[in-house]
């Protein structure tokens, strides 16, 4: 297949387009042009028009966004124009060859109040601007006349210094004791994983696109790492995987507002059971996925 990822140069992305390299034609895009992904601002539609001219392309996968929670909430400009407007104009750009569009979304869309995992069926209700925007997005990928909206949460993975796991390591290793915030249930994901899940995804809507010529297709995943956790009892984790003995763990309730604008939803975990039975597969324990990383990257 030729596919189209962008975000090429993202923590999900470069993950993905690495992945895909091996069986596949890819061409990676970003902002910036990282990681060998060619130029492309998302947010000016005429760019995203250049970007498919003389071209065609057998899939669209969009991860890229504006994706500092905290930020988004600082520039709401910028979040509307990254997450929500480029899916627009992506999704405008599939319409005319039916080029089936996957649309990376997140648990941010839900508020957060329930108690039991969150289905693909449960109401939207976001509390900070990133989770409204990337609803937004979810509104737009649906005008391709086929989309896969992919539901995800908390993501870790090599590349990105910034990234939950990444930066705690880093902390766990210089400092005598952490202390970690314990104020927020949700399912931490492995960018592996969750590109092995894009591609089964991608090769399946690519099938319904060849085999169902005119017809409309849409539907939403959630795919996210097996359990619920806290990023204190994830630190935890890390500690026991590693063998980290003399650095202590401390639990924090809160952060003050002004570090941290944005609202979180308390309990986002979801449950992934359409994406597990129809594709006959199980998602791994979070645990299980955090020490093949430690392994590998350490
Ligand atoms: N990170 C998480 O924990 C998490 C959780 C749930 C869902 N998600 C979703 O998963 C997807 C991947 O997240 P991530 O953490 O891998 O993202 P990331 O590391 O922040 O990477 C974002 C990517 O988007 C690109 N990008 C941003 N604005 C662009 C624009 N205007 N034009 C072209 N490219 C642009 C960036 O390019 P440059 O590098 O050149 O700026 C970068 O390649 C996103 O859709 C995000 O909403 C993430």
């Amino acid at each position: 297949m030729r596919i189209l990822v962008t975000g090429g140069s993202g923590m999900l992305g470069h993950v993905l387009v690495r992945a895909l390299l091996t069986s596949h034609e890819v061409t990676g895009v970003s902002k910036n042009g990282n990681y060998d992904t060619r130029l492309c601002d998302l947010t000016n539609p005429e760019e995203v028009k250049k970007l498919f001219s003389g071209r065609r392309f057998d899939l669209v996968i969009h991860t890229a966004a504006y994706s500092d929670v905290d930020g988004c909430e600082r520039n709401p400009k910028l979040a509307h124009e990254s997450n929500a407007l480029t899916t627009k104009y992506l999704a405008a750009a599939c319409r005319p060859a039916r080029v089936p569009f996957i649309y990376i979304s997140t648990d941010y869309v839900f508020d957060g109040r329930q108690t039991a995992l969150y289905s693909e069926k449960d109401l939207t209700c976001p509390i900070n601007v990133y989770g409204m925007t990337k609803l937004e997005g979810e509104h737009y990928a649906a005008d391709a006349p086929l989309s896969v909206i992919i539901r995800t949460s908390w993501l870790f993975g090599p590349g990105n210094p910034n990234n939950f796991v990444n930066a705690i390591l880093a902390r766990l290793r210089s400092e005598k004791a952490a202390k970690v915030l314990a104020d927020q249930e949700d399912s931490p994901t492995y960018t592996r994983d969750l590109a092995l899940a894009i591609q089964k995804i991608g090769q399946y809507a690519e099938s319904f696109s060849k085999h169902n010529p005119g017809k409309e297709f849409h539907d939403t995943f959630q795919v996210c790492n097996a359990g619920v956790t806290t990023r204190f009892e994830m630190t935890r984790e890390i500690k026991r995987i590693l063998g980290l003995r003399e650095v202590r763990v401390e639990k924090l309730d809160r952060l003050p507002s002004e570090h941290r604008p944005a609202l979180r939803p308390r309990f986002a975990s979801m449950s992934t059971a359409h994406y597990e039975f129809l594709f006959k597969t199980k998602l791994r324990r979070w645990q299980d996925s955090l020490k093949d990383y430690l392994s590998e990257n350490n």
